[in-house]
């Protein structure tokens, strides 16, 4: 089955074509230097880019490769409601004029499932880390297409943390990425943040303390931000390489804290699965692995390249959903971030939030 897969959620604009585990296809254009300069998304903006760019990705598919889709796959949700609307809006018109059916994707289930595009395949039952920049949710997977929610996060999510301290040290945005640059450069201090909401028993993320924490510590430490604009690396202070350091450091051990938690209340699980943009940060994906190999579970992450958002794992999660008897109705609506989720939410089968 070859499927092609949209992913307009947020600041990409991806398109991609799977066969099996064979990507046929790629093409991703990332918005980040267009809202980079209002330090955040720009929800019009983000979607008029999505509208200028997707139909010249598209145009670029080799028309025989284009005759030859089965399926259409598109994010359906959660993410920006326009931007979600121009890809669902594309797909649905491609769909028709080919004549094929089309498959709203749960772009969490879709980052999960990247963890698949190297060709490998997850053996369940396992634990699913999911960490971007809107989510931080852990599940309990089933199967390709049955994951249960164990926890998720109260206020900001994993990415947010990193990028939102990242803004208070004018590091470029977003700044998770800037974070782990720094983070190989300099030494983690022990004890300095603390590692948010863990004295409990559930598997619920909180990051927003930590943002106030490492704001209070830039404060009483002195620490300078970088000059606005002209990031260099080799002009960096060690004391900022050293915050990075613990941070890398606080949130990966919070992570694996609520991690090792949803394992031991699942002693069935075969696998760890950690997924999503944080999954490409240096520490948090040692750390997972390390923990992984502690508890005898194997691990699985996609490769850097496909943690953040892109349209190979949407069109792999569509050829999954699909390959288990699904399919969207042709008026599916968009799922907004924080939207309640309708009974008609094919994802809602398999996401039982
Ligand atoms: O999954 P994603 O591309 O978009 C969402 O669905 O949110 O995740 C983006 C997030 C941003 O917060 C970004 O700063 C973070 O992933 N990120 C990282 C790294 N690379 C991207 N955070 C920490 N370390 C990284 N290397
Ligand atoms: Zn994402």
């Amino acid at each position: 089955m070859k499927c092609l897969g949209i992913e307009t959620s947020c600041d990409e604009t991806s398109i991609a074509i799977i066969e099996g585990q064979t990507l046929l296809h790629e093409a991703l254009h990332t918005q980040i230097p267009v809202h980079a300069v209002f330090g955040g998304v720009v929800p019009e903006i983000a979607s008029r880019e999505h509208l200028r760019l997707l139909d010249a990705l598209a145009q670029d598919i080799d028309a025989e490769l284009l005759q030859s889709i089965d399926l259409i796959a598109v994010t359906r949700g959660p993410g920006l409601l326009g931007a979600l609307l121009i890809g669902i809006a594309y797909a649905k018109a491609l769909a028709l004029a080919l004549e094929i059916p089309v498959i709203g994707v749960h772009h969490l289930h879709a980052h999960l499932l990247a963890c698949e595009l190297n060709g490998q395949l997850i053996d369940y039952p396992a634990i699913g880390l999911l960490v971007s920049g809107g989510h931080t949710h852990l599940y309990l997977m089933r199967s390709a297409v049955d994951f249960t929610v164990l926890g998720k996060t109260l206020d900001d999510a994993a990415g947010e943390a990193f990028d939102k301290i990242a803004k208070l040290l004018n590091l470029p945005y977003p700044g998770g990425k800037y974070i782990d640059l720094l983070a190989a450069q300099g030494t983690a201090m022990k004890n300095i943040l603390p590692k948010p909401y863990i004295h409990n028993d559930n598997c619920d993320f909180s990051f927003s303390g930590l943002k106030t924490a490492a704001a209070q510590f830039i404060r009483t430490h002195a620490i300078e931000a970088l000059p606005y604009d002209t990031f260099d690396p080799a002009v960096v202070p060690d004391s900022i390489k050293d915050l990075c350091a613990t941070l890398n450091m606080t949130i990966a051990e919070t992570l694996c804290i609520k991690t090792d938690r949803a394992i031991h209340a699942h002693p069935e699980v075969r696998s760890l699965c950690v997924a999503g943009g944080v999954a490409a940060n240096a520490h948090v994906r040692a750390r997972c692995a390390q923990l992984a190999n502690e508890r005898g579970l194997k691990f699985f992450v996609p490769s850097q390249s496909y943690c953040g958002d892109n349209g190979a794992m949407v069109a792999y999660a569509g050829t999954q959903v699909a390959r288990h008897g699904y399919i969207s109705p042709l008026d599916f609506e968009a799922i907004p971030r924080g939207r309640h989720v309708p009974a008609d939410y094919i994802v809602n089968h398999f996401f039982k939030e």
